[in-house]
């Protein structure tokens, strides 16, 4: 295995026992925990300015503090995504700055490009032939996309809600895709999760590419915050607002900017704000009550329709909150019309296009500032996870009730001219 000097292991994250990387894939054997990769930061041999002389090219750039030598890595190019600036955005909030990490610019449109590419790497790695994963779309795509590049075989498992553009392109990259039978409506990342599980039973030598089940993951989304530290001149943010769903973006950050701090590149963490959609937010309400962990949404309460954050059960909470209060950021809930509304003016207001689900990074923000979390003297980054076009159907749709509803005001007369919350 091509590993990289100072990976030293597999930490569980519940009893501390550390594993063999060339022989351990998955979870901890003696309790089931998650596993999570450990460095010798001793050994690191890279500094800021090494760095800044490197192409900003691919995430594999950061590779000293990743598992795997880049020789060995699946690549598509993920990874280097533009910060952009959003002063529209600032001025209607009210804080001093405003950056939005685009993630939509990764090869398959999703921040989820990042984690395959590790998780393909590991696979290729242990000699795998199949991978397998249930996801709510985006995942799915990206491990069909990363399997195809490494010649792997993947078995994509997706619950009927999932978007045409994650099912179409999970079969146009050659995946073996199961779609779970829509279920009082649609089928959800559970239904997908016990057909993945049923798949599992039967074929043990597939590996694992799904959420927290392979450790590298959340390690591949360290490189969202070691980039976004470097576009920041390593000064943290005074709050990174990050769509939550399972929380593997959020998590893998929130362990880069303690490996950076660490190292000395920066002074502070990165406060961590996690925003979830009001029909479906475990992590805040878990947040809010002060608890350790989350309590599962039941599938028939479930009322979103973005689809990556419609995650009622995320295992890894403790995990996520733990990041959260760790870092001093926060949780908030916007409901699917503040989320749709804030995805559409920030096409209008800045041209940039973020996806339905991602837009709970705007809505939240929004309301964290709203609050007072956030002020005039602060830089606030919204991870803008994937492409607006991922999710256009949300969108449109959303756009079409809009205007019927002002359609129906004017002929009433009320002078109503749509829902308030606009940013234009
Ligand atoms: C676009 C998008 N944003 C956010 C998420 C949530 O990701 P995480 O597991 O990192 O919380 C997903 C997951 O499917 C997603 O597709
Ligand atoms: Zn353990």
């Amino acid at each position: 295995m091509e590993t990289t000097d100072a990976f030293i292991g597999l930490s569980c994250v519940d009893c501390g026992e550390t594993f063999d990387p060339e022989t351990t894939t998955h979870r901890c054997s003696d309790c089931g925990g998650i596993l999570d990769p450990a460095y010798d930061l001793d050994r690191i041999d890279l500094s800021p300015e090494n760095l800044a002389g490197r192409p900003f090219e691919s995430m594999w750039r950061y590779a000293e503090l990743l598992p795997f030598v880049p020789g060995a890595a699946v690549s598509l190019g993920e990874g280097a995504t533009p910060l952009v600036e959003c002063p529209a955005l600032a001025d209607a909030m009210g804080v001093g700055r405003v950056l939005l990490k685009d993630e939509g610019a990764n090869p398959t449109g999703t921040f989820k490009d990042r984690g395959q590419s590790l998780a393909m790497t590991a696979a290729r790695e242990h000699g795998a032939a199949d991978v397998a994963l249930n996801s709510a779309g985006n995942a799915g795509q990206a491990a069909a996309a990363y399997a195809a590049r490494a010649d792997l075989d993947a078995h994509v498992y997706l619950p009927s809600r999932a978007g045409f553009t994650q099912k179409a392109m999970t079969e146009v990259h050659g995946a073996d895709l199961t779609v779970t039978d829509p279920i009082d409506g649609n089928s959800q990342i559970g239904d997908a999760g016990k057909a993945y599980a049923e798949a599992m039973e039967e074929h043990p030598d597939w590996y694992s590419a799904k959420t927290f089940v392979t450790p590298y993951r959340h390690e591949g989304k360290k490189t969202m915050a070691l980039e976004l530290l470097e576009q920041l001149d390593w000064e943290a943010p005074d709050g990174v607002v990050y769509p939550t769903g399972g929380g593997v973006g959020l998590v893998g950050m929130h362990k880069a900017a303690r490996e950076v701090r660490q190292l000395g590149w920066t002074d502070e963490l990165v406060p961590m704000y996690a925003a979830q959609a009001a029909g479906c937010a475990p992590v805040v309400d878990a947040y809010e009550a002060g608890a350790d962990r989350h309590e599962p949404v039941p599938d028939d309460r479930i009322d979103t329709a973005c689809n990556g954050i419609a995650i009622p059960d995320p295992g890894a909470s403790p995990l996520i909150l733990d990041a959260i209060r760790e870092s001093d950021g926060g949780a908030v809930a916007t409901t699917d019309r503040e989320i749709l509304d804030a995805a559409i003016e920030v096409a209008r207001a800045e041209g940039l296009e973020v996806g339905a689900t991602c837009a709970a990074c705007v809505s939240g923000a929004f309301a964290l500032a709203a609050s007072g979390e956030f002020g005039p003297d602060d830089t606030v980054v919204l991870l803008n996870t994937g492409a607006g076009n991922k999710d256009v159907d949300a969108l449109r749709a959303h756009l079409g009730e809009r205007d019927a509803e002002r359609e129906a005001a004017g002929e009433r007369g009320d002078g109503a001219d749509g829902p308030a919350g606009g940013i234009e």
